[in-house]
């Protein structure tokens, strides 16, 4: 029987948090049993606000640990990162030829760019097709994020459509998996948490990290139920036994505040200690990504011979 594939990437920008975890890290640990799974690092998407060679390696090797740690099986899930498998700029340049500029102006973060008259480099413009490339290489039946990449799937549809009609069927329409209770993982000031706010619980905290994260959460001082911090707290308890406790409660914003700490130290902890442990071997650790380089890059090379027979430069 042949597997559904889903396929997924992280930039690696900075440290993960709960959000990026609950929203889309924890959905390719759960499909990694029934599915074939690709989990890549993007690290080429990553250069567009990285710029600095040191922390980009690190950061990777970072990624790498975090993916590990969550649980993935290297076994079921290609890891990889994506300089390791050129065709992905390859047909990223073939899809630049088919997509047109007023149809990427339209993309959400092209529009907030523009907005707040940031210099815009021609990568962050040509992100989304990137994206798509990395995506299509590997014909993912679903591809697990949180709600901001929705567009950014349904352009990878559209440029396989767009693609699929001028050459030929060959590549298929991917779905965006989004979890509707995490779509949105709020943050400590209630908008979106984001490593670009500075809003975020990272993943892998230390106690006194959280603590300082879980206190500085803003609080509303209308009404008992301080709802930013419900709204985080909902990912680590059940949600009907909150309410109850957040009306006794009610008013008592410190204690509550204290409760939730508790809960995420419950389940950080674990996932701290096993990060701590891959991380005592960093070379076999890149080992797993190098293997899981070469054999995206196998698939991928596959995918680009028919790329390249479809749009008829193979005269060999
Ligand atoms: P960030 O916005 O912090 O830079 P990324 O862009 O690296 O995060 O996102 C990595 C993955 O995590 C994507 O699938 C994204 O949709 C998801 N994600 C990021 N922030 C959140 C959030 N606050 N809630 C739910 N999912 C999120
Ligand atoms: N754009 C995604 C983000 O910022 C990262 C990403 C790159 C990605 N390529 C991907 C996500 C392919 C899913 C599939 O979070």
């Amino acid at each position: 029987m042949i597997k559904k594939i889903f396929l997924s990437g992280i930039q690696p920008s900075g440290r993960p948090h709960i959000g990026n975890y609950f929203g889309a890290m924890k959905q390719f640990v759960d499909l990694q049993n029934e599915y074939d799974g690709y989990a890549l690092i993007v690290d080429y998407h990553a250069l567009h606000s990285l710029r600095n060679p040191t922390e980009m390696n690190e950061n990777i090797k970072n990624v790498l640990l975090d993916y590990l740690a969550i649980g993935l099986d290297p076994n079921k899930v290609t890891i990889f990162k994506q300089s390791d498998v050129s065709e992905h700029t390859e047909l990223c340049w073939i899809f630049d030829t088919i997509t047109t500029m007023p149809y990427l102006m339209r993309a959400h973060a092209f529009k907030d760019a523009e907005q707040k008259n940031k210099e815009i480099d021609v990568g962050t413009f040509n992100y989304p097709v990137l994206m798509a490339a990395d995506i299509l290489l590997y014909g993912p039946d679903v591809v697990p994020v949180g709600q901001d990449q929705k567009q950014h799937v349904e352009i990878a549809r559209d440029i396989a459509e767009k693609f699929n009609r001028t050459y030929g069927e060959i590549f298929k329409l991917p779905e965006a998996m989004i979890m509707k209770q995490v779509a949105v993982v709020p943050g400590t000031d209630g908008r979106k948490m984001s490593k670009s706010y500075d809003n975020t619980i990272p993943l892998f905290a230390e106690y006194a990290e959280i603590k300082k994260a879980v206190m500085s959460i803003v609080t509303d001082s209308s009404g008992g139920i301080p709802q930013n911090v419900f709204a985080i707290h909902r990912l680590f308890r059940d949600e009907n036994e909150l309410k109850k406790i957040y009306e006794e409660k009610s008013g008592k914003y410190k204690e509550l505040k204290e409760m939730l700490t508790e809960d995420i130290e419950k389940f950080i902890a674990p996932l701290r200690e096993k990060r701590k442990e891959f991380a005592k071997d960093i070379p076999k650790a890149l080992a797993i990504l190098k293997a899981g380089g070469e054999r995206a890059k196998e698939v991928a090379s596959k995918k680009m011979v028919e790329v390249r027979e479809k749009i008829g430069v193979n005269v060999y």
